[in-house]
């Protein structure tokens, strides 16, 4: 079956296409790394093909041997359906864990996402902690990165906020959001950042950039942001409107994470 067809480059091409019309994803804006089988990409690709060899510039031998789908770096989400081979690449990861073989995709010399490091750093992370983690997502949600200008940037203060917001936010994400500072986009250092946030939190939290997801596919990573997000836009409402008057207690919070079995990062509800 030709890749175009694949569950993986169909779902990539939808999702971004999805993201680009919420206007999250303005020109290049965002990126997402998909982590896939062996023998999925062995069903469309053969894999002795190297089309080319990319350099890499930290050592991603934690990754060695595994398939990616990728992003490229200045493609636009808006693109993406109508021609994927030009903005999306398949891709391995070298044993030595330093080059990339390019194995379908990234058309007329395009290259991965300009944000690999934090990606691959981030995938590093969530599968020392659950080995079914696949996917990694970078967007610039259009309201989370404006309440990086006007909330505080306490990891606990934004998380409650956001909790606050919907009643389902408790129930998607409480292992909460954490938040680096302010870095250059594209570094190392911003990789290594990110990274250390992503063993505890699924969602970072890029102030006066964005936002980065991760799960165990492009659904969940998807409805993680985008449930992070609408509570960012419930919040700019309520500011709108005048600011709170009344909200979820943190018993109700409580009793809501016992409810639907989860655990509220310790230390957030006062109870
Ligand atoms: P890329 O086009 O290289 O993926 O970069 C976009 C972006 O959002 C950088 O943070
Ligand atoms: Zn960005």
């Amino acid at each position: 079956m030709s890749i175009l067809d694949s569950k993986f480059v169909k779902e990539l091409s939808a999702v971004t296409a999805l993201m680009y019309d919420k206007g999250w994803d303005e020109r290049n804006g965002g990126n997402i790394t998909v982590r896939i089988d062996a023998a999925e990409v062995e069903n469309h690709l053969d894999t002795n093909n190297v089309l080319r060899v990319l350099p890499l510039a930290f050592d991603a031998s934690k990754l060695a041997g595994e398939y990616f789908l990728v992003t490229g770096s200045g493609k636009y989400f808006k693109n993406v359906i109508d021609a994927p081979a030009e903005n999306l690449g398949v891709i391995r990861v070298s044993s030595d864990g330093r080059s990339l073989d390019l194995l379908w995709g990234l058309e007329n010399g395009a290259v991965p996402t300009s944000e690999l490091p934090s990606h691959f750093m981030c995938h590093i992370a969530r599968l020392a902690v659950d080995p079914e983690h696949r996917v990694v997502m970078h967007s610039h949600a259009t309201h989370l990165l404006a309440m990086t200008f006007s909330h505080s940037l306490d990891e606990r203060d934004f998380t409650r906020t956001l909790w606050q917001m919907c009643t389902e936010c408790l129930v998607v994400f409480p292992d909460g959001v954490s938040i680096v500072p302010w870095l250059i986009p594209g570094t190392l250092e911003i990789g290594e950042a990110t990274s250390a946030k992503m063993s505890a939190n699924r969602l970072v939290i890029w102030p006066q950039h964005g936002i980065y997801g991760a799960g165990r596919d492009l659904d969940e990573t998807f409805g993680l942001i985008e449930t992070a997000e609408k509570a960012a836009e419930v919040y700019t409402y309520v500011q709108a409107q005048g600011g709170v008057r009344q909200t979820i207690s943190d018993e109700d919070l409580q009793a809501l994470a016992d409810a639907f079995g989860v655990v509220a990062v310790p230390g957030y509800l006062n109870v």
